[in-house]
This record gives structure tokens, C-alpha cells and sequence, in this order.
């Protein structure tokens, strides 16, 4: 059997020679020189241009689309409306499942968000599809569009995010506070976000009878199968994906977005090929967004500073039609010991498309608040912000009052606080300046998110020459997935990577689960590293009972598989390669699956988080109030590092991510009319280079030994929690200014 892997400790990972080797992204050369092929790259014989024509009002009624103009114009072959769209299976406002999202899909006249697809114009050329739905002129009934968290009846929601309790409580709220020797009583408020991927949703569709083939970015190959099979009624066997690389989903691509599933039935009607490609301003309505926030966090502290109460009721919205909520609150339930927590969100319905899952979904507009309140709940008792945390360090996680699996915070806190310098920071705000006069601040955060794990499949073969082929759909959305998962794969088969094949990317191969929830390493690795170990314990069996083969007979020693050889497991002499194994059994190849899934009765033990502490300094102009990160320094312990290249990377654009939350997104909405306004890269500010400072990201050692075998809790999210607030903390001790709206701006800190 392989053993690889399969322990925490690294004296025993010696076979395993490509996990926590800092490869570079197998796809880096095909991306840079812009030969890597993304969905929209495709461009099949007879291929159709599909344009959206969209809704310009947030809430009424289409009364009139002008087909005539539309139709007439040179090139324009189809305008698809809610009177020709092709039937479909399953009623799009259907659910039967959470992870259901109802979409648009021409099915009625009804306007519920400005940017809702009203009419597809499908043309030989882009420019006649652009021209034909400019020329569709929809006119509109409109109704008051609400757009704030102000503008609806609020009502108790009963799950958030994935299926959270809306409500969770422990201990005696009220109490803590009342007993309290200082309080903090503060609303913080975070806006709507767009989740901008570079790469817009967009699909290339070709029907072959009932067959459908597309090229389509997605972070589930299995989930968009699943959903299109039942929209179209056919089997999910027979839609073939292709997304070998995703220009960023960030959640956005979790699900076939509505006009993915438009481009697909303009293939339909046209009986060709039809390629659809958001503009970038369509991407602000039906693919998603982070939602609205209004947190209202209440702390109490003994005069020593130790929490005796943290609540937080959050207000947040979701879309008329269907039902994501941020569950920005639950952060609380995690992050410092108290005796008492208490997290409530309540909900209202907007004139918006729906939110959805959004890089770190809750816990980047929960921590950004908590984080914020928790420095001003240490100024409040006289205490550096290190040592109030430190105080009320949760040694189990405290809504649970389970252990943790593993939690290296504290080590977290004194390599970065080490590294930053923080030890000199004095407690006064406004009390630093650089050699140009410019106030300097110093702000500190701590990280966290769970370490989730869904299910996947992986195959592994060990082909005759000895070399190994390891399948699995899985996802690289710019994370280096493709990489880190290529490594799990060459340790599960005991081979050097140059020797295995790793195919991905496609839905044809055994699912992958969801590339989403920071879980995609831990939950496809594991699948291969199980098939991996599946495939090389079928070796095993055939060459201990091969008398011909120098590993005969030790069955019961057992073997490991090291460098594309099974040895005895007691004399790492004797042994053969996999080709000669092969051969002498007259096999042309041996195969497995395998399989992988949260252990219930792990998850039942532990809490499992992953940790990490975030500190900024930020330079404001005193006069002008121009803020400026200028050093951000996070240490995180996330479980194993299969590949620390990849992993800082991620650690960096999470941390770019949450500086962005603090100081740059927000997306304006224009109270009349229910639009983003801001609708563009250009004016939906989020950094540039020149915004993000020289950052570093400590990799802080960490076992887990119950989280999974391999050890890894996953990097994607974690670092935009802690990054928000360490920048914002760093503000207020620049200038003395706390600003409780979230992006902080110049406007805040003059006059
Ligand atoms: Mo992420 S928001 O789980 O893609």
C-alpha cells in the first residue's frame, strides 16, 4: 500500500516528493503568451454571435421591443423574445434545490432588476448582434424600485449563506453586557460588490441533435451539467464542458449564470453554434453579487478587557425572486472566546439581481465589522490590539464549545506581529508621522474561515511503461489548482511529476465537486490522493502474489510505492518498478477510483478553521485625507501547503482583496432607478499595482491530523478576512478618525 501522504508528519513524507515543492503554474507559459484557450476563444465552423438586450428599469414591466428594426438589420439572423424562446423542461423560477439560483430566461414580461436580459439578437458578426439589440429600443413600465437596505419591511431569515441558522445564540447576551465594565455599541455598513472577473460569463453552444457541446467557465462541471440537463430535459451525460481555465469566478461561476443558459437556446433556435459573451456592464444584474450590509456589533468587556459579551444583529438584502443572504454575522461565532455570543440577521427584498456566493461570503463583510469593532472595544479598555485578542483568544470554538482541530493562531500572531515590527507601535492614535509629514497608522486583523471539504471522485492508471494518467474535473480558476492538484496526484502514485499525466477540466472526467469555499484542494486532492492509493494497493496485490517478483509474498509486510517503484515497506531495497509489474502480468494497465468526503464523525469532534493575523500600515495625507496601504505583512496556518508558490500567491490576492473591501469597491446604485451606476472598471474602483503595497505572507507551520489525511484546510479565501480590518484599524490610529462605512475614502477624513 502506499502509505504516502496519508500522516502529517514530515519525517514520514519522505516518498512524497512533489507535496510542498514550490512548482510554477503548469499553465503559466500558455497564459502568458496568450495561448491558453478560455471558453470565449472557441470558434466552431457556422459559429453565431449572441447580444443581450437588457432591462434598463429595476422593478415593472416590458411593454414593447422594436423586432422589426432589429430583424431588418444586415447580418441579424434571430431576435429570441418571450414569444419564440424554445420551451424548456423546468420553469427557471423552479427550485429543488438551495443550490438552485432562478434565472431569466425570457420566461415572462416581468422586470425584477435593472440588466435583466429582455431579448437575445443572434447575427453572422458581433457587430450586427450589438447593433440589432441596440436596435431593439425596449420600452418599459416602471415601478419605484427599492434599492437600499431602508427601502423594504425587514423579516427574520432563517437561513443564510449555504444554510446557516439565520439565529444562533449561547450564553446569556444581555446579561454580559449589563455586567460589562465598557461596552461598544456600533454599526458598521458594507456595499454592494461586484465580483468583476476578468474573464466575463460568456458560452460557445453547438447542439448535435439532442447532444450539447460547450465551452462554458464554470467551478462546477457536475452542478452545471445537473442544472442544464434538467432546464433542457436531457441527460446530464449528454452535455459535454469544456473549461480547462477560468479568467477568475470568485463564486460568480458557481452556477450557469441566466445568459450562459440564453446562449444555449439561441443555439437552439438558430440550429447553429452560438457564441455569448457578456460586456462588462451586463455583468453588473444577473451573475451575482455580494450584498449590502448593516451590522450592528455590541461587545462587552470586563475593565481588564476580557469579552463578556459579542453580538452582532446583521440587516442585509436579497433579490424579489430568490433567497441568498450573507451571512456576515456568523464570523462571530468563531473568532474570540466569550461567554455569551449571539448573531441575528434579518433580511429585506430589493429590486436587484440575486447575490451570491462572493469570495469569502459573510466572512469578508463579518470580519471587516468585527475586526473594526474589536480594535475599538481594545481602545475602549486602554489595550494594545494584539493583547486584547491574545486575551480572548478562543481555545475552542466558542458558538460550538468544540476543539479545534488545529489552530497555530497564536503563532500567527507573534511571526507577523515579529515580522511588521508592532511591538513599537504606540497605543495613541495620530501619533506617528513619516519623513514627508504624512500621518502613519498601524492596524492589525485576525484571518479566519472554515476548512470545508464536499465530495469528489478522482481515477487513477498506471499504464504499462510505469507511468501514471490521474483524472478528476476539477477547476483551475487562476488559483494554480491545476498545479497544486498535479502534485496530490504524482505523491498518490509514488511517481515524479514529469511521469504523470494530469487531465481536468472537463465534465466527461469523474466530478470534482465545486471549485468554491476554499475547499477544492483539500476535496479533489483527496479524491486522487484515494485513487492514487486505490490503483497502487492493485499493484501491490498482483506482485505479492507473483512468485517471480521480489515483493512476493509480502502481503502482509506491505509496500510502498516511491519514484514509479512498489518496495517492501521493511527493506526499501527490494522492490520493482511498475513496468515490470505490468508486463509479467501481461496488463497493459491497472486503474482505480477513488473517492472523497468530510468525515461526518471528524466534523462531529472538531471545529475546523483555518487562521491567520494581518497587519497594515497606511500613510494619510493630512490635509488632502489620500490614504495610502504602504506594508501589509499576514502570517496564516492553513493545514499542509501542497504548493507555497501558489498558496502565498492566493494569501496575496485574498489580502489585495480585502484591501480593495476597505478602501476601493462599492458599487453605486442609483436610488431612482435601482441601477449600478458605477457599472464599468473604470468607475467600479478596485486596485491597481499602484495601490498595493510590498506585502508578504508568512506560511505558518500547521499539523492537522483530523481535517483529512493530507492535512489541508484550503487558502483561497482566507485572505481577504483580517486584511479589511487591519487597514481600516490602521486609519483610525493614523488620524483618530473611525470611519464605520465601508469603503473608507478621503471624504471621510477631511472637514
Ligand atoms: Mo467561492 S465564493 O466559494 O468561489
Amino acid at each position: 500500500m502506499s502509505e504516502i501522504g496519508l500522516t502529517n508528519d514530515p519525517g514520514r513524507m519522505r516518498h512524497g516528493s512533489n507535496i510542498g515543492q514550490p512548482m510554477t503554474r503548469r499553465e503559466g507559459v500558455l497564459k502568458v503568451t496568450g495561448s491558453a484557450t478560455f471558453a470565449a476563444d472557441n470558434h466552431p465552423p457556422g459559429m453565431l454571435y449572441a447580444v443581450l438586450a437588457t432591462a434598463t428599469i429595476a422593478r415593472g414591466r416590458l411593454v414593447s421591443l422594436d423586432e422589426a428594426a432589429a430583424t431588418a438589420h444586415p447580418g441579424v439572423v434571430a431576435v429570441m423574445t418571450t414569444a419564440n424562446r424554445p420551451p424548456l423542461a423546468m420553469d427557471p423560477d423552479a427550485k429543488t434545490n438551495p443550490f438552485m439560483f432562478r434565472l431569466d430566461l425570457l420566461q415572462n414580461d416581468r422586470i425584477r432588476y435593472a440588466g435583466q436580459p429582455v431579448a437575445v439578437v443572434v447575427a453572422e458578426t458581433l457587430e450586427a448582434a450589438t447593433e440589432g439589440a441596440a436596435l431593439l429600443s425596449p420600452r418599459f413600465e416602471a415601478e419605484p424600485a427599492r434599492s437600499t437596505l431602508d427601502d423594504a419591511d425587514a423579516f427574520a431569515l432563517e437561513t443564510v449563506g449555504a444554510g446557516n441558522p439565520g439565529q444562533a445564540e449561547i450564553g446569556d447576551v444581555e446579561a454580559g453586557l449589563d455586567t460589562a465594565g465598557r461596552t461598544v455599541d456600533v454599526t458598521y455598513e458594507t456595499p454592494a460588490q461586484y465580483h468583476n472577473a476578468m474573464e466575463p460569463h460568456g458560452v460557445v453552444a453547438r447542439w448535435e441533435g439532442d447532444r450539447l457541446e460547450l465551452d462554458m467557465p464554470t467551478q462546477s462541471l457536475a452542478m452545471a451539467q445537473q442544472r442544464l440537463a434538467g432546464l433542457f430535459g436531457i441527460a446530464p451525460t449528454d452535455i459535454h464542458i469544456r473549461s480547462p481555465y477560468l479568467g477568475g469566478g470568485f463564486g460568480s461561476k458557481g452556477f450557469p449564470a441566466g445568459p450562459q443558459v440564453l446562449g444555449i437556446m439561441a443555439a437552439r433556435i438558430t440550429g447553429r453554434p452560438v457564441k455569448l459573451v457578456l460586456r462588462r456592464e451586463q455583468m453588473y444584474g444577473p451573475v451575482g453579487h455580494r450584498a449590502p450590509t448593516r451590522q450592528r456589533i455590541r461587545l462587552g468587556m470586563t475593565e481588564g478587557g476580557a469579552l463578556t459579551a459579542i453580538e452582532n444583529r446583521t440587516r442585509t438584502a436579497s433579490s424579489t425572486f430568490d433567497d441568498f443572504f450573507e451571512p456576515a454575522a456568523d464570523v462571530a461565532h468563531t473568532l474570540y472566546a466569550s461567554p455569551a455570543i449571539r448573531t441575528v440577521h434579518e433580511g429585506v427584498r430589493l429590486d436587484t439581481g440575486t447575490p451570491l456566493f462572493m469570495r469569502a461570503p459573510g466572512e469578508a463583510s463579518g470580519s471587516i465589522a468585527l475586526e473594526s469593532a474589536i480594535d475599538e472595544a481594545a481602545e475602549a479598555t486602554g489595550m494594545d490590539p494584539l493583547a486584547f485578542r491574545l486575551k480572548n483568544y478562543a481555545e475552542r470554538e466558542p458558538i460550538s464549545g468544540k476543539p479545534f482541530s488545529s489552530k497555530a493562531l497564536r503563532a500567527c500572531y507573534e511571526q507577523g506581529a515579529a515580522r511588521f515590527g508592532w511591538a513599537g507601535r504606540p497605543l495613541e492614535p495620530r501619533s506617528m508621522r513619516d519623513a514627508a509629514g504624512r500621518l502613519l497608522g498601524w492596524g492589525m486583523g485576525t484571518a479566519t474561515f472554515p476548512a470545508l471539504m464536499f465530495q469528489a471522485k478522482a481515477r487513477a492508471t498506471i499504464r504499462a511503461d510505469g507511468s501514471g494518467l490521474l483524472e478528476t474535473g476539477a477547476h483551475d480558476m487562476g488559483q494554480g489548482a491545476w498545479t497544486a492538484l498535479a502534485q496530490i496526484a504524482a505523491d498518490a502514485v509514488g511517481l515524479p511529476i514529469e511521469r504523470v499525466e494530469f487531465r481536468a477540466g472537463t465534465s466527461d472526467l469523474p466530478d470534482a465537486g465545486i471549485a468554491g469555499g476554499s475547499g477544492h484542494t483539500a476535496t479533489a486532492g483527496m479524491a486522487l490522493h484515494a485513487a492514487g492509493a486505490a490503483v497502487i494497493a492493485r499493484l501491490a496485490e498482483i506482485a505479492t502474489a507473483d512468485e517471480a517478483s521480489p515483493l512476493y509474498g509480502a502481503g502482509n509486510i506491505g509496500t510502498l510505492a516511491q519514484n514509479g517503484r512498489l518496495v517492501r515497506r521493511d527493506d526499501e531495497t527490494r522492490g520493482e518498478d511498475f513496468a515490470t509489474i505490468l508486463r509479467r502480468a501481461g496488463l497493459d494497465k491497472v486503474e482505480a477510483d477513488g473517492q472523497s468526503a468530510a468525515d461526518p464523525a471528524a466534523r462531529d469532534a472538531y471545529a475546523m478553521h483555518a487562521h491567520g493575523a494581518v497587519f497594515a500600515e497606511v500613510s494619510v495625507d493630512p490635509d488632502l485625507g489620500q490614504i495610502r496601504v504602504t506594508r501589509l505583512v499576514g502570517a496564516f496556518a492553513a493545514g499542509r501547503v501542497i504548493n507555497p508558490r501558489m498558496v502565498e500567491s492566493q494569501l496575496f490576492g485574498g489580502m489585495i482583496w480585502g484591501l480593495s473591501f476597505a478602501l476601493h469597491e462599492h458599487a453605486v446604485v442609483d436610488r431612482r432607478t435601482g441601477r449600478v451606476m458605477n457599472a464599468d472598471l473604470a468607475e467600479y474602483r478596485i486596485p491597481v499595482n499602484a495601490d498595493v503595497p510590498p506585502m508578504e505572507a508568512i506560511l505558518v507551520h500547521e499539523d492537522d491530523a483530523h481535517v483529512n489525511a493530507l492535512g489541508i484546510k484550503g487558502v483561497g479565501e482566507i485572505g481577504i478576512t483580517g486584511t479589511g480590518g487591519a487597514i481600516a484599524n490602521a486609519v483610525r490610529h493614523a488620524t483618530g478618525r473611525r470611519v464605520r462605512r465601508f469603503p473608507i475614502g478621503l471624504a471621510d477624513l477631511i472637514g
